[in-house]
């Protein structure tokens, strides 16, 4: 479980989240939504600490990830980032061949003895995102030579390889073309009675179609969470409702 409390951040002089008090429950997925530059990839790489490396950032508050706050201590980062898997709007596979973006954190986190097993260790998880069959004899191939969509089901691959425990989707389908997409979602669907799933989506109705819980977030703050049914059907938050029924996005 992920549990967010008093979370402030700043860049330089902006106040980009204030007080930010969330709980992402386990096993299921949650969506953020709220228009842009609300502060929804802020929160979210907040959560991996992939926000350190911005320039002039400044965090307080506590993310508590199974109890351990990741804000102060030292946690070890890669292991924290193993946990925590990030996937990105924008496939980003490291150059190499597909095979090798699987199998490159299984190596760094040294998961097997035996090149077999890493084999096919790989080989189940490009199967767990429906890649195996299309890139049938091309594993060794460069990963760039993928289609967009492809790219993305490689990068959730290598995510999932390195048994995390939760998954980060930032608007993870929205470059992909309809097909492509639902292959994603119904993925992260199959994934939710392993995995917790947090994802920001700018489709209402992909957050409609998947979403067990659902945040609301508007100029950096929480106005509304809860159960997706509660939220969609009878949001309790004026800006909520307008932000529903299409009155800005
Ligand atoms: N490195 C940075 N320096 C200064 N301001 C930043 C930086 N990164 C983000 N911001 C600001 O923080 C606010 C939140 O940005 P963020 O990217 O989290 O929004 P978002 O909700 O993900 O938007 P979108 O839906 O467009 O992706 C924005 O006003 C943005 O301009
Ligand atoms: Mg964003």
């Amino acid at each position: 479980m992920i549990e967010v409390k008093k979370l402030n951040v700043h860049i330089g002089d902006n106040h980009i989240l204030k007080d930010i008090d969330l709980l992402f429950p386990e096993r299921s997925i949650t969506c953020i939504i709220g228009p842009s530059g609300c502060g929804k990839s802020t929160l979210l790489r907040t959560l991996n600490r992939l926000i350190d490396s911005t320039e002039g950032v400044r965090i307080d508050g506590q993310v508590l990830v199974d109890g351990e706050d990741i804000i102060d201590s030292q946690s070890d980062i890669t292991e924290l980032r193993r946990r925590i898997g990030l996937v990105s709007q924008r496939p980003c596979p490291l150059p190499m061949s597909i095979y090798d973006n699987v199998a490159y954190g299984c190596r760094i986190n040294r998961m097997f003895k035996k090149r077999r097993e890493l084999v096919l260790h790989v080989r189940q998880c490009l199967r767990a995102v429906g890649l195996m069959d299309e890139i049938k004899g091309r594993m060794h191939a460069p990963a760039s030579r993928l289609s967009i969509g492809q790219q993305q089901r490689l990068c959730l691959a290598r995510s999932l390889a390195v048994h995390p425990d939760y998954i980060l989707a930032d608007e993870a389908t929205s470059a992909l073309d309809p097909i492509s997409s639902k292959t994603v979602e119904d993925l992260f669907v199959s994934l939710k009675d392993k995995y917790s799933i947090i994802m920001v989506t700018h489709t209402l109705r992909q957050a409609l179609r998947i979403a067990d819980n659902v945040v609301f977030m508007y100029l950096g703050e929480i106005i509304e969470t809860g159960p997706a049914s509660q939220v969609f059907n009878n949001p309790q938050n004026e800006l909520t409702q307008k932000y529903l029924s299409g009155a800005f996005s």
